[in-house]
């Protein structure tokens, strides 16, 4: 290989990522929604996968970095549709945040979540009616973060932006949709030394804390499989003219393959086997079946209202999408996403190790350590409350109260508390690439008869070396309050 110097190697790095833009937009667009979806048909993935893993030279190790400390966070928020304003919520009631500019395509929207903080000592300037109107509130220089709540195919580029203009950074889930996007952001993380945090938060549920916990100090022995999913019906949701701006789920349905929301089962699974610090995806395989709902329901919806005419006939993502991934160290994860059988929520959260195993879903959660049975509901109460970590301990009352079993608020607590006190976040730009790049590759695997894709290393072989970075008993920090 000829030696490329450090110059040469961003020249090459962003023209590479230029080029497959092109191609990764280019493919499939005939079939999907060209201003919403990127598809990745893209047949030369796994060698482009390789290229930029070799143009790619890590400039500054983003695993345990710690921002200086900042007394008074000043936030601005972009996207205030279903789950924007819960953020908006969350942030109003941290001590030591300033809610300072939000963001949204509607003014109405911008405007309600206005409204719901007035009395609570916020008055954010408010930035709405075009499209562009994000990068007003990025450009400003009286803002330390930027949360990010806008439809996930947009993370990347508000992302990059607001770093390039000197933001941290915390998104919803998923980061990016290419793999093109996931390696943007690496870069630019890298090069500005700003936090890239996507904010999974199912990582942050009691059972998956009490479980990352009982994995750190060897209950499961060595953990070989993880299995996760995210599996609910949202075929009401996706088909409604009201809900989500802009039908954007429903497009995403309708024009790719693959697992397009693969973080809230990976996330957990991924901290309990320290992937990026101590551990790395190696490869994966996705299969997927037909779609035997999706486009049926749009023929019948559209029988009788012609809103759903441009629904019909797509060629939607298959029901159930089934991901393997093989990590470095030789462990495996089963991954699965189904948004449309009328089956109740299912996460699964099941740890297998070579001691003991944990399942969440079906409910109740519950743990085993040989015999061929669940521990009792006894031994599960002594086992809890022996392994509990200090986070929950602290914050588990307050947060039971909030979003998602508790995990929302205590996210939002605990990117706050480390951006007051100089810690690392507890998630940083690698799981935000590594995790969101089973969506591209997922769907590549699909389109070419679930072949094996190997998985970009973001890290650049530093998960060897990199420190576990979930703090969650709380060695530092913790003294941030919410207000009652
Ligand atoms: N972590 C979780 O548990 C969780 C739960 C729900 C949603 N999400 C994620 O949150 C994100 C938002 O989902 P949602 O359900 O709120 O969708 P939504 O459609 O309800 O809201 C999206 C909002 O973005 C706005 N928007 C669109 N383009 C914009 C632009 N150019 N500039 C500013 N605003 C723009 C829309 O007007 C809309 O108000 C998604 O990425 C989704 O995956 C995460």
């Amino acid at each position: 290989m000829i030696p490329i110097n450090m110059k040469n190697r961003r020249r090459d790095f962003l023209k590479l990522a230029g080029l497959t833009g092109l191609g990764i937009a280019g493919g499939g667009l005939s079939k999907g929604f060209a201003s919403d979806s990127k598809c990745i048909e893209e047949p030369n993935l796994p060698q482009l996968i390789k290229q930029y893993g070799q143009l790619h030279e890590q400039r500054f190790n983003m695993s345990g970095f710690a921002a200086p400390k900042i007394s008074n966070v000043r936030v601005g928020i972009i996207g205030l549709g279903q789950r924007g304003p819960s953020h908006v919520q969350r942030m109003s009631i941290i001590e030591g945040v300033e809610i300072r500019a939000l963001c949204d395509l509607l003014p109405e929207k911008a405007e309600a979540a206005k409204k719901n903080l007035e009395g609570t000592g916020h008055n954010p300037g408010l930035y709405a009616g075009g499209r562009d109107e994000w990068k007003k509130l990025c450009d400003r220089d009286d803002l330390d973060l930027v949360i990010i709540t806008t439809p996930w195919y947009m993370h990347a580029e508000m992302g990059i932006y607001a770093m390039e203009h000197g933001k941290h950074v915390a998104s919803e889930v998923p980061a990016a949709g290419t793999i093109e996007e996931c390696w943007k952001l690496v870069e630019t993380a890298e090069r500005t030394r700003k936090h890239f945090m996507m904010m999974e938060n199912d990582a942050y549920m009691e059972f998956q804390m009490l479980t990352l916990n009982m994995a750190r100090k060897g209950f499961f022995g060595e953990v070989v499989h993880g299995d996760c999913a995210y599996n609910t019906s949202k075929m009401k949701n996706n088909f409604s003219k009201s809900l989500y701006w802009d039908m954007w789920w429903l497009k995403q349905y309708a024009s790719r393959k693959g697992n397009i929301y693969p973080t809230h089962g990976l996330g957990p699974v991924s901290q309990i086997m320290d992937i990026n610090r101590g551990d790395s995806f190696d490869f994966l395989v996705s299969v997927e079946s037909n779609d035997f709902m999706m486009n049926r329901r749009a023929m019948e919806l559209a029988e009788t209202d012609d809103f759903f005419k441009p629904f019909t006939g797509k060629d939607y993502r298959g029901n159930m999408n089934v991901t393997v991934i093989r990590t470095k160290k030789g462990r495996t994860i089963m991954l699965q996403h189904d948004a449309t059988s009328p089956s109740p929520h299912n996460i699964i959260h099941g740890i297998s190790g070579t001691k003991g195993t944990a399942l969440y879903d079906p409910q109740p959660p519950r743990l085993a350590t040989g015999n061929h049975e669940w521990v009792s509901q006894e031994e599960f109460q002594k086992l809890k409350e022996k392994y509990t970590p200090e986070i929950f301990m602290k914050m588990g009352t307050l947060a039971r109260d909030s979003g998602h079993g508790g995990s929302d608020l205590l996210l939002s607590w605990r990117l706050i508390d480390c951006l007051h006190n100089g810690l690392p976040l507890d998630q940083d730009v690698y799981d935000a690439a590594s995790l969101s790049s089973v969506i591209p590759l997922s769907e590549w695997s699909v389109r070419n008869r679930s072949n094996s894709v190997d998985i970009p290393d973001f890290t650049a072989g530093k998960w060897r070396t990199n420190k576990q970075n979930m703090d969650i008993n709380l060695e530092k920090g913790g003294n941030t309050k919410v207000k009652g």
